[in-house]
């Protein structure tokens, strides 16, 4: 959460590439923006409530002066509402040391009280301009920048990405990291800094990731790392395949519906480069790291993640106890601390983050780790914690996701947890060569399956739907099998970017309570696809519409039983029972997009919520 970016050049005004690289990181936090810009004189800083397009106007109004240094901010509050006031850049009390920072200083009131008592006085109520304060009060007393700010960052507890600037020092820019992710980027002319690598992509391909405890002084022609004891460290640049245009909006209104399109695309690239159909088995990178015989020692797996991507979890289960055998348990990552602790020996633990940042998951990761138990990541970011940290690991390719509501990384996560069920059960011999190829082979017929839900008679029944979500204030998604992640993230969608009510459930339950609820203002999304749910399905609908209640129906194209049953139909391809869940959630997806789009909602960014949600 809060997005970060700095930049120092050998010359050239970097300031519109820095806010540029700021507009991408806005998915992390939206409250309030800052930017900071060093100048012959000093400093100049500049921040503003609201979004960064406020800042922008303000900028337009109180311009900074072009500079080849300067250093921004987007913010998601923690300590302090989100004033203008408490908006970062902050810095000590002679505007010399500029601080942004991401993460929680958890001790600030200590550090706070000490530095109020030495006669330093504060503007906000946020845990980050101790930071400042603190880091001024050294360099002060002697110390370069990059001491100055380690010894600072050695007296916080907490969780920390700070970037600091001086007016001491022009020309420096030091970075530090505890949990929250920092990326370094190398270009010709210049060092650049950010909290994630979309917000560099105009300035530079090649990075560097900073690790925990790691601290980094940069300058235009140079960069240096040094380990949590102040070592050097030597580390190469990777470069970086995605490009530009994916982290941009590319022409749509809106980041979540041009995500919403790409899936199609997301299910070639994750997914046709490592099928071996002669084979019918799948080959995963290097990073994979589990041979047959590993794969055959398990007897157990769990599966951890949150939001969207427990969701992916929850059928990553199901999908490895169809065609592996394997039995598993899913768990909400931030719930696993309060679990009994169980022998590790003979599991894997699969760990599943779009960001690879979420600190739930990554402190679920460390703590099965630190039992002695196997990891694998299912993660889209290459270089992000748990890509890095995960003892084994599969990329999902699904380009940066920028909109704060997941689409294109949960199909991404669930055909890579499709491949890896295929993969396990070769390895396993539960699924024959034969059946190997049977389900590669529906994994390829799917694409092109996928395009109907993209044309206008699709668009038109998810219009026709919206219409009886659009006045209601809640609603209940019901699913049974395979359905029921699909049905608990439809309805996920439909709350976080409307903001209507919306309840996942698993279909079989809705007689044991919810069915209380059922009125003509209180509509029901059902899953009812061919498959081994579908005549239980027919009954649950049967069931709401006895009472009156309204049924928008995820279905076969064609199915006339269910047509005839629902108030609405969201048509369907029919591919194969396993795969399933990738067609039914795209309608669901285009769905709570439609409604929160006629509701006026702030689709890209909805309120209170951040993409990457780097605090427990
Ligand atoms: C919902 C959403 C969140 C994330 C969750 C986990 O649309 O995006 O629920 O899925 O915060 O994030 P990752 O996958 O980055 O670990």
């Amino acid at each position: 959460m809060c997005g970060i970016v700095g930049a120092v050049q050998t010359h050239g005004n970097v300031v519109p590439a820095v806010l540029a690289g700021l507009k991408t990181l806005e998915y992390r936090g939206y409250d309030s923006a800052g930017l900071a810009v060093m100048t012959p004189h000093g400093i100049q800083v500049r921040r503003k409530s609201g979004k960064l397009s406020a800042l922008e106007a303000e900028l337009a109004q109180n311009g900074v002066p072009p500079s080849s240094q300067a250093l921004a901010h987007t913010r998601w509050a923690t300590h302090g509402a989100p004033t203008d006031r408490n908006a970062h850049p902050h810095c000590d009390d002679r505007g010399e040391v500029v601080v942004v920072h991401n993460g929680i200083i958890e001790n600030y009131a200590e550090l706070h009280g000490m530095l109020a008592a030495q006669g330093h006085a504060f503007s906000s109520e946020t845990d980050t301009e101790v930071l400042a304060h603190l880091i001024a009060h050294f360099h002060r007393n002697g110390d370069d920048l990059h001491s100055a700010t380690r010894k600072a960052m050695a007296l916080a507890h907490g969780a920390y990405a700070v970037v600091v600037i001086s007016a001491r020092e022009p020309g420096t820019m030091v970075a530090a990291r505890l949990e929250s992710p920092v990326v370094i980027g190398v270009g010709e002319h210049g060092r650049y800094v950010a909290s994630g690598i979309p917000a560099l992509l105009n300035l530079t391909r090649d990075f560097l990731v900073l690790e925990n405890g790691e601290s980094a002084r940069l300058t235009p022609t140079g960069h240096e790392i040094y380990d949590a004891r102040g070592q050097r460290v030597e580390r190469a640049p990777f470069r970086c395949e995605w490009t530009p245009e994916q982290a941009e909006k590319g022409g749509y209104a809106h980041f979540m519906l041009k995500e919403i399109e790409e899936q199609p695309d997301v299910l070639a690239r994750t997914a046709f480069d490592r099928l071996r159909d002669p084979e019918g088995d799948v080959a995963f990178e290097d990073e994979f790291g589990l041979d047959d015989a590993a794969l055959r020692g398990f007897r157990r797996l769990r599966f951890m993640a949150m939001g969207t991507s427990f969701h992916a979890a929850l059928l990553g289960q199901m999908l490895l106890a169809e065609l592996a055998r394997l039995p598993g348990e899913t768990l909400n990552a931030s719930e696993f601390l309060y679990s009994a602790r169980l022998p590790e020996e003979d599991s894997l633990t699969v760990i599943v983050s779009q960001s690879g940042e979420t600190a739930d998951s990554l402190r679920a990761m460390r703590e099965v780790q630190a039992r002695g138990g196997r990891t694998l990541g299912i993660c889209n970011v290459r270089g992000s914690t748990l890509a890095r940290e995960a003892r084994h690991l599969v990329l999902t390719h699904c380009g940066p996701e920028v909109g704060v509501a997941s689409t294109k990384a949960f199909f991404g996560q669930v055909a890579a947890l499709y491949m890896l069920a295929v993969r396990v059960g070769r390895a396993r011999g539960t699924l024959s060569r034969e059946q190997g190829q049977a389900r590669l082979l529906d994994l390829r017929k799917l694409r092109p399956m996928l395009d109907p839900l993209f044309e206008s008679d699709a668009k038109q029944a998810v219009e026709a739907a919206a219409d009886l979500l659009v006045p209601v204030r809640s609603c209940l998604y019901l699913g049974r099998g395979l359905q029921l992640p699909v049905a608990l993230e439809g309805a996920l969608k439909l709350k976080e970017i409307s903001y209507i009510h919306a309840e996942g459930y698993p279909a079989g339950e809705m007689k044991h309570g919810p069915i209380a609820l059922i009125d003509p203002s209180f509509p029901v999304v059902a899953i009812a696809t061919p498959g081994r749910s579908y005549d239980k399905m027919i009954s649950n609908i049967q069931e709401v519409k006895a009472r009156q209640g309204r049924v928008i129906a995820v279905a076969a194209r064609g199915d006339r039983k269910v047509a005839a049953l629902a108030d609405a139909v969201l048509p369907v391809p029919e591919v194969a029972e396993l795969l399933a869940p990738l067609a039914n959630v795209i309608p669901l997806q285009q769905l709570a997009y439609t409604v929160a789009l006629r509701l006026g909602r702030d689709i890209d960014q909805p309120r209170n919520l951040a993409k990457s949600v780097t605090v427990e």
